[in-house]
């Protein structure tokens, strides 16, 4: 059993801080990247709160394929450079999206996010994939959970050897 207290959210540096801890914690115990990931979905949904999609999708033969998530059921493919997943995909850079409406091209999975951070996977210059996270409300996401995820995906980059599938 994995034993995850609630965490305190008031203070969003130490709370990504116990979040990396725990994925840590499960990353030594599990390093296969499906089960890996899914758990990762999982620690993500269950601890950030106002979300309501957490998860990834995977670069394979060109484009993204849905991957371990938790949430709604999600679009299975998105090219690169389309909304904000094929966006960070394609720039490299994190997406924070303070109002989903405002993103031209954002592709609806539930017409119930209202903000977006998207943060992609690159291990050794190469495109692993992206980590998605959705909210309900409109700027649920800034600078520090930008800074807290960035440290969630190295965490994931440390410890999981990723397959050849994903080039
Ligand atoms: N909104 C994303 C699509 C994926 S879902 O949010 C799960 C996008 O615009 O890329």
């Amino acid at each position: 059993m994995f034993v995850m207290d609630k965490l305190d959210t008031g203070d969003k540096g130490k709370f990504y801080e116990q979040l990396n801890a725990y994925l840590v914690g499960l990353l030594k115990e599990e390093k296969y990247w499906l089960a890996a990931l899914a758990n990762a979905a999982a620690l993500l949904y269950t601890l950030l709160p106002d979300i309501n999609w957490a998860g990834f999708y995977l670069y394979r033969e060109g484009e993204l394929m849905l991957g371990p998530f938790q949430g709604k059921p999600a679009c299975t493919r998105i090219a690169l450079g389309k909304g904000v997943c094929g966006t960070a995909a394609d720039t490299r850079q994190i997406q924070l999206v303070e109002d989903v409406n405002l993103f031209p091209g954002h592709i609806v999975c539930d017409p119930a996010s209202r903000s977006e951070i998207v943060i992609p996977i690159i291990k050794d210059n190469r495109l692993i994939g992206v980590l998605d996270i959705d909210s309900p409300h409109i700027a649920r996401f800034d600078g520090q959970d930008a800074k807290g995820l960035s440290s969630f995906v190295e965490v994931l980059n440390r410890y999981i050897d990723w397959p050849e599938e994903f080039k």
